[in-house]
């Protein structure tokens, strides 16, 4: 193998990092992983670490797992791929289709099952049905969609423009005038400025309004992320679904459930949506699904639009979405195999426990002068850094400057923890054990105190 420098010399010169700091990159070179097992990883230079966040929430089952790499290679040595365009199938997409629909309650009515590469391509799909359901159903100005400020939906240009972060707009827009967005179920920072329980959950009638405001023939799907992610694990009160849900029904619109994050495990139930009994139209996951063993995602549709696209396509008209990797053998051989490790070690309900260990943990962070918020649902949790618990501003004059310290921080101490706006997130694989997130939490806590001496 080339040597540390070798690559890092090449990676400089010919490689462009997706959400990376470029300048960082070309100055510094990149971070070279070469191995992971279990929760660990090791770089090129023997250093070990734990990845706190399943490198990007997606590695549920940890790194290493045998079973679900020999199941992508048998598959590859029998077919390694053929496209599922012109009713072409082949059986590990069909099980893991069905294997899919069967983990979801019977009342949610979910039917069929399409895979793609990944999260985004999921919900530019997901929201490309919902505008087709309506337009079959002959309401052809139903086409808006409705996400909330703070959402992450992925970089693709459909998602990116469901995607509420701002930042993520930046020289890709502008936005179109038919994706709106209404305020989150932020209450650290209720955007209406009102607390919780007195507030009523106003944020969610916030969503009646815009319907309203736009008109409900022109909308045709609100999306969100049952727990929101990227966004700062913002976890909405207990009464914001039911009512999000309700409001969807008054108005026909269709909800489609982002579980790309909180799918498989993530927050100490199999989807997200099982915290609030919350009943879907359309889902997206990927990430947990295949565990990044391979890339996949999967759009799953109730039995009600399928039955719409069957019968109301006309003749002449195929389903005109597809892309050359969908339904790919060996991604669904893959996602087999990884809700197989998930079920056998029972990853969920190990979630859920450490996921209570792991917020009693946190807590323990307020002590610091800097800890302003901390957010946890299962194995997924922010701590927001501010300048004063007071004011709640940020520390230093640029987004993420202390953040983006704490990672560093935290990564000298062997722990890959993210730097997500003003929080540090961690979201161990569910695999994760007591030692270690007190490993983590231990390494967070000691970068805070050195975070706060450089930087308060
Ligand atoms: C909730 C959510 N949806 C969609 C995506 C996009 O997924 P991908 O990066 O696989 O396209 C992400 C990625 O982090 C996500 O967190």
């Amino acid at each position: 193998m080339r040597s540390k420098k070798e690559l890092s010399d090449m990676d400089r010169k010919y490689v462009l990092h997706p959400t990376s700091q470029l300048k960082e990159v070309q100055k510094k070179g990149p971070r070279i992983i070469v191995e992971g097992n279990g929760a660990r990883i090791k770089d090129i230079d023997g250093k070990e670490y734990i990845d706190a966040f399943s490198t990007l929430w997606n590695v549920v089952i940890g790194h290493g797992q045998k079973a679900v790499v020999d199941a992508i290679v048998e598959q590859m040595n029998k077919l390694e791929y053929f496209s599922s365009f012109f009713g072409f199938s082949n059986p590990p997409a069909i099980e893991l289709a069905a294997k899919v629909i069967s983990l979801m309650p019977k009342e949610w009515n979910m039917g069929h099952v399409t895979f793609t590469c990944g999260g985004s391509e999921t919900n530019d799909t997901n929201m490309k049905i919902a505008r087709l359901y309506w337009s079959l159903k002959g309401k052809e100005e139903k086409k808006k969609i409705i996400s909330r400020n703070y959402a992450f939906h992925g970089v693709s240009l459909g998602s990116m423009y469901a995607t509420g972060i701002t930042f993520f707009h930046h020289g890709f827009g502008p936005v179109p005038p038919d994706f709106v967005y209404i305020m989150p179920p932020y209450c650290y920072r209720c955007e209406l400025g009102l607390t919780y329980p007195e507030c009523n959950v106003a944020c969610a009638d916030q969503l009646e309004e815009a319907i309203v405001r736009e008109g409900p023939d022109t909308v045709a799907a609100f999306i969100g992320e049952p727990v929101m992610g990227t966004g700062g694990v913002i976890c909405p009160p207990d009464e914001y679904w039911p009512k999000i849900r309700a409001i969807c029904d008054k108005h026909e619109v269709l909800f489609i459930a982002d579980e790309v994050i909180t799918g498989f495990g993530r927050t100490g139930k199999l989807f997200g949506c099982f915290n609030w009994n919350l009943r879907p139209d359309l889902i997206s996951i990927a990430k947990g699904i295949s565990s990044g063993y391979f890339p996949l995602g999967a759009a799953v549709v109730n039995n009600e639009i399928f039955d719409t696209l069957v019968n109301e396509l006309p003749d002449y008209l195929p389903f005109l979405h597809g892309y050359t990797y969908q339904n790919h053998p060996a991604g669904c051989a893959a996602g087999l195999a990884n809700l197989k490790i998930l079920e056998e070690q029972k990853l969920v309900e190990n979630a859920a426990a450490m996921g209570s260990y792991l917020a009693d943990r946190l807590k323990g962070l307020y002590d610091h002068k800097s800890v302003g918020d901390i957010r946890v649902k299962g194995l997924m949790a922010a701590v927001e850094i501010v300048k004063n618990k007071e004011t709640r501003e940020q520390i230093g004059e640029l987004p993420m400057e202390s953040t983006h310290r704490l990672e560093e921080l935290t990564w000298e101490r062997g722990v890959f923890a993210r730097a997500m706006f003003e929080t540090i997130a961690v979201a161990p694989p569910l695999i994760i054990t007591r030692e270690e997130i007190d490993i983590i939490v231990d390494a967070i806590d000691s970068s805070i105190v050195q975070m706060e001496k450089e930087m308060l």
